[in-house]
């Protein structure tokens, strides 16, 4: 008997006791290889000493100091890092506990900036079909994930929303990629055409999906064309990069990898490496000098948390002190490797993609025509991937979407930057028994 009502209330949940380095144990000793950091999030492993050592640190010295009445130094700290990182000497940093908090914050921040620049009228937030930016009212209503939408019964708001940059699916055979590319960006330059400018507040995207289309990066140019059109039309751009960016994809940003910087992206998971709840919304000098001058109305009790910055600038040392966006790259390039050896060739796998320490593997029932699983028993398929990875003592991240009324789903792997080449070929071979299982279901 519990009295929690667990993520799924159904369902029953082995209990995690203890964490270290790429392992999680549970109360029965059983140890599962973690390879996606649960969400993205772990990306240094688990009980890494010098987070732990920063975070017992902060707690003696400094638990909590509310932000209406002081500052604290691993928030300024934080800020400063981030802000560097970001590109923009004048930029500025708020943060909260969470990825949907973080991209509220973004929202909230877009329009009081609009209104603050004399364009109260400026409110629409266009996103992308199957995007998930949250589960709070307000992100979810920017959200395109329809079985998220439908699940959570709320009174969503409907805002215009545009295909995603996906071209393994959605390009045309007789469309070379840069057409492609035109296509689906074009998508935005019409959505804020058929609204109007002068209602469009923003734009949110992921530079790198990841687990609700399973680690789809934007094509060469995407990035760029949506910059152009949202400076065309007076728009802000928001990067969603909660779980593509600190560093998972090889550059601390998603966005840089593509020469493009949006006015507000924001950051979770990763960025407090699962030690402590933490996530960041980085906005432009522009938009942040607006904001001093008009002041911000938002806030919430736990926002710059001594505890959580200072588990984030312990994230930010050792990522600058072990080299782990270079590690990042080159690991990654060979793990993607041996995933692209292990599956590209197998029956059910329709692509191995990723960038980084980001990957996923697509599936689907039949290479040949690339049809997913039949409804409704196909949309049961990623829960049962779950299960089954945990069976064998591997924690994965499987998801996926409905194409042409079947489930296409996807097993997304996001492991910890202290991957070594033994738990690449433990993931590899408990991987191919998962999928074995699949098939002879
Ligand atoms: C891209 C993206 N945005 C936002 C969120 C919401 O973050 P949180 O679950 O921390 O609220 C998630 C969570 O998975 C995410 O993947």
């Amino acid at each position: 008997m519990t009295s929690v009502l667990y993520r799924v209330p159904a369902a029953p949940y082995p209990k995690a006791v203890m964490a270290q380095g790429m392992y999680i144990q549970d109360d029965s000793g059983k140890r599962y290889l973690d390879m996606s950091g649960g969400a993205a999030v772990s990306c240094l492993g688990h009980a890494h000493p010098k987070i732990v050592e920063a975070v017992r640190d902060q707690v003696g010295k400094l638990a909590f100091a509310h932000t209406a009445f002081f500052t604290n130094e691993p928030q300024e700290q934080l800020a400063r890092r981030l802000t560097e990182r970001f590109g923009d000497p004048a930029a500025r940093a708020y943060f909260t506990s969470g990825g949907s908090e973080a991209n509220e914050t973004a929202l909230k921040i877009t329009w009081q900036y609009w209104a603050a620049r004399g364009k109260p009228d400026k409110k629409i937030i266009i996103s992308r079909e199957h995007s998930y930016h949250g589960n709070t009212f307000g992100v979810l209503s920017v959200s395109g994930n329809s079985a998220r939408r439908r699940a959570s019964a709320a009174p969503l708001l409907d805002w215009p929303r545009i295909a995603p940059c996906y071209a393994h699916r959605n390009r045309t055979v007789d469309e070379s990629m840069e057409q492609y590319v035109e296509r689906v960006s074009g998508e935005l330059e019409s959505a804020i055409l058929k609204v109007g400018a002068d209602r469009v507040a923003a734009f949110i995207c992921e530079p790198v999906v990841g687990s609700s289309l399973g680690v789809v990066a934007a094509e060469a140019g995407y990035l760029q064309r949506i910059r152009a059109i949202c400076d065309r039309y007076d728009i802000l751009w928001i990067a969603d990069e909660i779980m593509c960016g600190s560093g998972r994809t090889g550059t601390f940003f998603a966005f840089e990898h593509d020469g493009t910087r949006p006015d507000i992206a924001t950051l979770a998971k990763g960025i407090g490496g699962g030690y402590q709840p933490l996530a960041a919304t980085v906005m432009s000098g522009s938009i942040a000098d607006t904001l001093r001058h008009s002041g911000f109305a938002h806030g919430h009790t736990y926002i710059g948390h001594p505890v959580s910055c200072a588990a984030g600038c312990a994230v930010q040392d050792v990522l600058d002190r072990d080299k782990l966006l270079a590690v990042t790259q080159t690991c990654g390039q060979r793990f993607g490797r041996l995933l692209a050896e292990r599956f590209c060739e197998h029956p059910n796998v329709s692509e191995v993609r990723g960038r980084g320490l980001f990957w996923a593997m697509e599936l689907v029932a039949d290479r040949a025509s690339q049809r997913g699983f039949p409804l409704p028993d196909g949309n049961a398929l990623p829960a049962r991937l779950m299960r089954t990875a945990m069976e064998t003592g591997l924690i994965c991240y499987p998801g996926g979407i409905e194409i042409d009324g079947a489930c296409v789903p996807h097993i997304m792997l996001a492991p910890p930057m202290i991957l070594e080449e033994s738990h690449m070929l433990e993931a590899a071979d408990k991987l191919t028994a998962v999928l074995d299982n699949m098939l002879n279901a």
